[in-house]
């Protein structure tokens, strides 16, 4: 019989890589409920999945209808200075939600898989293990944290993925501070980057290959998903530059405090992942073989572009 297997938020970065891993097996049936627009009809029918996941009532009932074996979410208001200013928006999505998927998991008997992140520390001594205790800085880290405890509080099977700085292919285009980099230098245009703000930057679809280890194992508990190099902004902007033979004159090096974000940002971020490699025999890679994997997944998404238009004309 085919696991059934639900994603929140699979237009997501981490959610469409999720997606996008998990169709291949033919062993899972794969539900995306999303809210329907123009742009995602492109990629998604909207039969049977097209809801508001904010409707928590509906949400839990069709849940208890579908009695999914994984539940997956990657659904987060993941603005992190716009937390500040939407609280209620941002804690209605990262923890009322998760809180109910919770309820509806311990109902159910599913496998909850909920996404959570590094800004649950305060970014004094990263990289954190599992077992570090969480200190968060800003309203968004706060709300993750919730949705944490209040997954512990109840009980369901769970595994809780903490990932940190991530970015890879997005078919509607999302960017990350990694494409900002390789739009901006390659078009000769100067940057400004801070020297500080560290984390374990990892690419999406190793987090989805993480995640289907993850299911075929049936690993419950705090995992962290995170890459081999502890690195600052300056440092990613560095290496993309010298991967794509761009000018590194063209980066400003410039320190935290010329920068005036709205919510607090923890400085020494970023995870360690010897519990992924020990448990689950995840070996997340370095920066340098990340962002090479990356330019090539962007590659081949741009020659299928081409393919597909010359083929419609
Ligand atoms: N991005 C990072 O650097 C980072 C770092 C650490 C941890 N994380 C965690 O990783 C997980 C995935 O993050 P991501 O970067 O993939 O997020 P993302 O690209 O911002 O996508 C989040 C998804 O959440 C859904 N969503 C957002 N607001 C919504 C609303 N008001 N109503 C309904 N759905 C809404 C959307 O889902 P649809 O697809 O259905 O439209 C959206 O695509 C999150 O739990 C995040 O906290 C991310």
């Amino acid at each position: 019989m085919k696991k059934r297997i639900v994603i929140f938020g699979s237009f997501g970065k981490v959610g469409e890589a999720i997606d996008r891993d998990l169709k291949i097996n033919t062993n899972y049936e794969i539900i995306a409920p999303s809210k329907y627009t123009e742009e995602k009809s492109k990629y998604w029918s909207r039969n049977n999945c097209d809801y508001d996941i904010l409707n928590f009532k509906e949400i839990k009932k069709i849940l208890i209808n579908l009695k999914p074996n994984i539940i997956i979410n990657c659904a987060a208001f993941t603005n992190v200075d716009l937390c500040e200013e939407q609280k209620a928006e941002c804690w209605k999505l990262n923890t009322d939600f998760v809180e109910m998927l919770a309820r509806a998991t311990a109902v159910t008997n599913s496998h909850l898989i909920q996404f959570s992140t590094d800004y649950i520390f305060d970014g004094l001594g990263g990289p954190y293990s599992e077992q570090a205790s969480p200190n968060p800085i800003n309203f968004y880290g706060k709300s993750k944290l919730a949705a944490e405890n209040a997954i512990k509080s109840i009980d369901c099977k769970f595994s809780i993925i903490r990932t940190n700085f991530l970015f890879g292919y997005s078919r509607i285009g999302k960017k990350t501070f990694v494409d900002y980099v390789l739009d901006n230098l390659s078009q000769s245009k100067p940057i400004k980057v801070v020297d500080s703000l560290y984390s374990n930057p990892i690419l999406t679809s190793d987090i989805a290959k993480g995640v289907r280890k993850v299911i075929k194992e049936a690993y419950l508990g705090v995992i962290n998903f995170a890459g081999n190099d502890y690195v600052s902004r300056y440092d990613i902007a560095r290496e993309i530059a010298k991967l794509q033979n761009l000018d590194t004159n063209l980066i400003e090096k410039i320190g935290i405090n010329d920068v005036e974000f709205l919510a607090n940002r923890p400085i020494k971020a970023g995870l360690k992942n010897q519990k992924a490699l020990l448990d689950l025999n995840l070996k997340f890679q370095n920066l340098e073989n990340s962002l090479l994997e990356y330019l090539t997944q962007l590659k081949i998404s741009k020659e299928s572009i081409k393919e597909i238009s010359k083929n419609k004309n």
